[in-house]
């Protein structure tokens, strides 16, 4: 079925209506809790079930919510075979890994984030001494990459050998004119396939939390748009686009296009909704709705005037309610709420993919 502009499932999370919504919306439903106290949970991007695991081990044994963000995204950051993220994301179209990373402690009120940081497989940490132990809130480029030395971070070789390999099919299929050329056929008389913007990766994670004393933090990080020119910068490392916290509402975070997101500042807006009233859920789905309506470009949409892109959003209150939305069907997010295991969890959505 596809959906109508104005039939995204705005009011997924109204019990009621439960059993009348798409099965995409029933688990979301169905794990969604009631506000009545604050409870533990980390929610994640479908990547970060590891990351969940950890941090609510750690927030079980007492952590700040921030420190079990930062040590299950750390998991993430470091595993070669996750492409979107850390040591092993997919490079800039120069073949450089540049990572992009945020974390926003709710109770002290502070933040800190990277952008274009080389060499340093997790950002994230580099992101919180930002935070910690300077009176910026973000460094970039070259800069960051000194700061970090200067706190002890080893360089390293962020690019493995199946990214490197990834990142050389991008470039050997960019373009019939240039001068580079897969493997072919002496015989073929057309080298080359162009790879459609829309199958670029943009990964991330985002991984946000409440602890046991009620306390809610986030981190989000990222290797951005695959194969992005140099320097850009996507939604991940700005507060208030890739991730927002505020201690007495909850937080949010961000996965998919950067730029879309970046222009309707999202993660701030989705808190704001949840400090009005609204579910984690239905905050989520009213910054879609937000993102659909305001892009404009024409070389963006389908032919219904959709969206070309998706954008995930992930979001929790204080209260231990937690919820996800996407612009497009069939995106999951990762919760723990203090099993052993975490889950993944359908997400809500504005339009639903046709197959
Ligand atoms: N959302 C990640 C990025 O666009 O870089």
């Amino acid at each position: 079925m596809t959906l109508k502009r104005r039939d995204f499932l705005r009011s997924a999370t109204l019990a009621g209506a439960a059993a009348a919504l798409p099965s995409t919306l029933q688990g979301a439903i169905a794990t969604a809790r009631p506000s009545s106290a604050s409870r533990a949970v980390v929610i994640a991007s479908a990547n970060g079930l590891k990351a969940t695991s950890e941090a609510m081990q750690m927030i079980k044994n007492g952590s700040d919510a921030l420190d079990a963000v930062i040590a299950g995204v750390n998991i993430v950051e470091d595993d070669p075979n996750d492409n979107s993220v850390g040591y092993g994301g997919l490079p800039n179209e120069e073949g450089d890994v540049e990572l992009d990373s945020s974390v926003m402690h709710g109770p002290s009120g502070r933040g800190g984030a990277v952008a274009s940081l080389r060499n340093i497989k997790n950002p994230s940490k580099v992101a919180r001494l930002v935070m910690e132990r300077t009176d910026h809130v973000l460094l970039v480029g070259d800069g960051a990459l000194r700061f970090a030395k200067a706190h002890g971070f080893k360089e390293e070789d962020l690019l493995t050998e199946e990214s490197r390999k990834i990142w050389l099919k991008w470039k050997e299929n960019l373009s019939r004119e240039d001068d580079w050329l897969p493997p072919h056929d002496i015989d073929a008389a057309d080298v080359g396939e162009t790879m459609p913007r829309w199958e670029r990766t943009t990964g991330t994670i985002n991984c946000n939390a409440v602890d046991l004393k009620g306390n809610v933090s986030g981190c989000t990080t990222t290797s951005g748009l695959a194969f992005k020119i140099p320097g850009r910068v996507g939604d991940s490392p700005i507060l208030g686009a890739g991730l927002y916290v505020d201690n007495e509402v909850g937080a949010a975070g961000s996965t998919g296009r950067g730029e879309a997101n970046l222009l309707s500042c999202s993660s701030v807006m989705i808190v704001e909704f949840m400090r009005q009233g609204r579910s984690p859920q239905d905050a989520c789905l009213m910054a879609c709705e937000r993102i659909a309506g305001r892009t404009r470009e024409k070389r963006l949409l389908d032919a219904k005037g959709r969206p070309r892109f998706n954008v995930n959003f992930y979001a929790i209150n204080k209260a231990g309610d937690f919820g996800g939305a996407a612009i497009w069907s069939g995106a999951r997010f990762a919760v723990n709420t203090g099993e052993p295991e975490s889950r993944l969890v359908e997400m809500a959505h504005l339009y639903q993919r046709e197959r």
